[in-house]
């Protein structure tokens, strides 16, 4: 029996719904464990291109469960309209399963994320505005709602009644904003709950007797390490718990630490970061604008449609990821963008105040001030797209790859050279 992880390494969008779609064939559950529709999950294969915000991106398997575990929070309209797109695209939901201890994303959560942003003016941490903070601040203060509670309209009802009256006095006093009507959001969850009923299971249980029976679960990360709320760069960091570090996976969908046995940490060959906050490598430059645009998938948000900040490889953060999450492989993605650089830099250490400084510093305040020590390779200026063995790839990508596996200080086992499946390679 194992379970085995898929962390972001960096601060997202490192390409983990590409690798879930990969590595799924190896497992026959694949589970999503935190987060909610902040998450964006690119996959394209043979049945074409797709953003997935809730589901499971192994969900193109017609074998393979997928569950949405007691550790997310779901917005039923959002995962109503995904499930809806899947279907009419001709990829099958029958398999997918929500757990009934989740968490509710409810309309105030969206107006109160839109709300404290504007409050926070400069220091706005350019959240996707999914209400995922909201609900997780929530879910912390007992005030949730649960996916179980959407199917007994009597106990909705009830929990309404008592969190409604304090959400309203929030909107009304706090930001002259307009209450909402508990008749008409009662009517519009029990609703939800009567076409999300025949998804609804304890999610636990069938991925412990998955372990029992001996079977392979993925477990499926969202956002980046560098986005957790306690080892990320605070305040500009997401609102998960369970965290999306590995060490929350156990906790999301309902199992022990020991029944995790491999951490599958996924990183970009350069960095890229969307919100606010500190990015010691970002090039603001015309090199930064290159990368962005580079390659078959330009580097916009598959949430928000905001364009990434990019810059290079920072070795510093990723170690200190790999780290955090016990990582014991690595996934290389978007080596191909590279293709075109006739120079390439990693930044191996940081300098502060003319001092070095090996180690990912606590506060944003410091990370600010950082600069960074590169390290210049020189680029391969060959196209690696069609690669599909190690041994390949041209002498000078090899190199960087390799540089980047003792950086980290764990082993690179996929590298990928594009969006599609089939573009990896395995060593
Ligand atoms: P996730 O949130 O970690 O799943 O990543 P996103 O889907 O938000 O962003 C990753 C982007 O990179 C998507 O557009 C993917 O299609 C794309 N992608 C993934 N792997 C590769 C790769 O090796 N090469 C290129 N060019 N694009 C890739
Ligand atoms: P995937 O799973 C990249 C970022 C937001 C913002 C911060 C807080 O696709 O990698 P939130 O809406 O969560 O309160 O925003 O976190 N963020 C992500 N950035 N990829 C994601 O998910 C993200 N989810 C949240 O941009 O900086
Ligand atoms: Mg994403």
């Amino acid at each position: 029996m194992s379970a085995f992880v898929v962390i972001g390494g960096q601060w997202g969008d490192e390409g983990k719904g590409r690798m879930v779609d990969l590595l799924a064939q190896e497992a026959s559950i694949v589970a999503r464990y935190s987060a909610g529709d902040n998450a964006g999950h690119t996959v394209i294969n043979h049945l074409g291109k797709f953003a997935l915000h809730l589901v499971p991106a192994g969900i193109f398997y017609p074998d393979k469960l997928c569950l949405i575990g007691n550790g997310v929070v779901v917005n039923p309209q959002v995962l109503l309209d995904e499930i809806e797109q899947l279907e009419s695209r001709g990829v099958s939901t029958k398999n997918l399963i929500v757990s009934d201890r989740a968490q509710v994303l409810m309309p105030y959560h969206l107006r109160v994320d839109e709300l404290e942003e504007q409050a926070r003016g400069s220091s706005a941490l350019g959240t996707t505005l999914r209400g995922v903070g909201p609900a997780f601040v929530d879910k912390v203060a007992r005030l949730g709602i649960r996916m179980a509670d959407l199917i007994d309209p009597a106990a909705l009802r009830s929990r309404l009644e008592m969190v409604l009256p304090q959400k309203n006095v929030l909107l009304e006093r706090l930001y002259g904003a307009e209450p909402l009507d508990l008749e008409s959001l009662h009517a519009t969850y029990v609703e939800y709950g009567c076409k999300l009923k025949p998804y609804l299971r304890d999610t636990a249980a069938i991925v412990q007797e998955a372990l029992e029976r001996g079977e392979q679960v993925l477990l499926e990360g969202a956002q980046g390490s560098l986005l957790d709320l306690d080892i990320g760069t605070y305040p500009y960091v997401t609102s998960s718990t369970p965290s999306s570090l590995a060490a929350g996976a156990a906790i999301g969908v309902g199992i022990g630490p020991t029944q995790i046995e491999r951490v599958v940490g996924v990183y970009k060959a350069y960095m890229t970061r969307v919100g606010n906050g500190p990015m010691p490598t970002e090039l603001l430059d015309e090199t930064g604008d290159i990368i962005r645009r580079e390659g078959p998938a330009p580097e916009f948000g598959a949430t928000t449609g905001r364009p990434r900040r990019c810059g290079w490889f920072d070795a510093v953060a990723s170690r200190y990821s790999v780290r955090v999450n016990g990582v014991t492989s690595a996934a290389l993605t978007r080596l191909d963008v590279l293709d075109n650089f006739p120079a390439i830099e990693i930044c191996t250490a940081y300098e502060l105040d003319g001092e070095r400084l090996d180690s990912f510093p606590a506060t944003t305040s410091i990370l600010e001030r950082v600069k960074p020590v590169f390290e210049e390779h020189s680029g391969w200026r060959k196209d690696t797209s069609g690669v599909r063995r190690f041994d390949d790839l041209p002498k000078e990508a090899q190199a960087y790859v390799k540089r980047i596996e003792a950086l980290l200080g764990c082993p690179i086992d996929i590298v990928s050279v594009g969006p599609e499946r089939e573009q990896a390679i395995r060593r």
